[in-house]
């Protein structure tokens, strides 16, 4: 079964094919990264022009680069939420006009599903239940994935995702955006013991997240040095950022996983790509004895490739949209 998959909730575009749910026939993923920089985050509607101006040739380029021609697709797969609202929209819309002029079904698929999804193209021996820990720049979750399409959100954060405070820091230190990337080469050379950051808790809820503290401690450092013209040592306090970050997402991640016992931990989304994170998971995961999957890099970051994949399995639950399928900013990931 060949499936259409449309990706396009913040600043990439991307549209794949992918058949029976695991093999990527064609990924095309168009950023925009380059155009928010000059900003220092993203601009919503940017964002959606820019996604209207993609769109259309990125799927010729995805049937292309796949090998077939529209009659062979069996099924429209697309982002429905979370994700920017404009940005969402222009997907949706775009996959509706699709499935109706291709006469196919449509099926809505929710971002951070696919963002999970992306394991199973990297491990094709991977199946639920597993325990999965979902980083990016707009959430941060620890999810029981109990089947495809049966979630339940163990952990979350309060406040900013970690992606989206890695950006704020990032910022504030002048490295660019996105900023998470930048950061972790930063910190490969520094110590991360010299500076002392916040780790936070939510009291009562001990698999909840907390990183506007983080954030702040960050910003606040950066101007009481600028205040009294104090150099500060970048690298130390990249490293001793990401030790912060990772301190808050390890520890919990695998907590979730003793109290579920499936023995199988996996990340997802752009921080996933985070070397010291990824560190830090397969040193827990030895001692702990469970079976870490890691997606490779390219599978970290939004694509379509992760929405065909779990596009495939919501169809194989029977999940169809109608034309009236509206796009959402937020939605729990357990309703789908
Ligand atoms: O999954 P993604 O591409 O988009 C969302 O769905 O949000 O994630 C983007 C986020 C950005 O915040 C970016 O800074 C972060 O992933 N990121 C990283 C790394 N690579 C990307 N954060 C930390 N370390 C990295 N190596």
């Amino acid at each position: 079964m060949n499936i259409l998959a449309v990706e396009s909730s913040c600043d990439e575009t991307a549209v794949a094919v992918v058949r029976d749910g695991r093999t990527v026939l064609a990924d095309a993923v168009a950023s925009q990264a380059d155009m928010h920089a000059i900003y220092g985050g993203v601009v919503p509607e940017i964002a959606s022009r820019k996604h209207i101006e993609a769109i259309v040739g990125l799927s010729g380029q995805a049937l292309e680069q796949a090998g077939i021609g529209k009659t062979d697709l069996d099924a429209v797969a697309v982002t429905y939420a979370p994700g920017l609202i404009g940005a969402v929209l222009v997907g949706v819309n775009f996959a509706k006009a699709a499935a109706f002029a291709l006469e196919l079904p449509l099926v809505p698929v929710h971002h951070v599903r696919g963002h999970i999804a992306a394991n199973y193209i990297a491990h094709p021996e991977l199946e639920p239940p597993f325990v999965c820990l979902c980083v990016s720049g707009g959430n941060t979750l620890i999810v029981d994935v109990r089947g495809y399409t049966e979630m339940e959100v163990m952990g979350a954060t309060r406040d900013d995702a970690a992606g989206e405070c890695f950006d704020k820091a990032a910022r504030v230190l002048g490295i660019g955006y996105p900023g998470g990337a930048p950061m972790d080469r930063l910190a490969q050379g520094g110590d991360d013991r010299r500076y002392d950051l916040p780790r936070s808790h939510v009291s009562g809820a001990p698999l909840d997240m907390s990183f506007s503290g983080l954030k702040t401690a960050v910003i606040n450092l950066v101007h009481n040095a600028g205040q009294k013209g104090e150099a500060l040592d970048l690298p130390g306090l990249a490293a001793s950022f990401s030790a912060a970050v990772s301190d808050t997402l390890v520890p919990r991640t695998m907590e979730a996983a003793r109290l579920r016992g499936y023995g199988k931990v996996a990340v997802a989304g752009g921080v996933a790509a985070n070397s010291r994170i990824r560190a830090d998971l397969e040193r827990a995961c030895r001692r702990s004895g469970d079976k870490l999957y890691l997606p490779p890099l390219s599978l970290c970051g939004d694509n379509g490739a992760m929405i065909g994949c779990q596009g495939y399995y919501e169809y194989l639950a029977g999940v169809r949209a109608g034309m009236d399928l509206n796009a959402y900013a937020n939605r729990d990931i357990g309703k789908g």
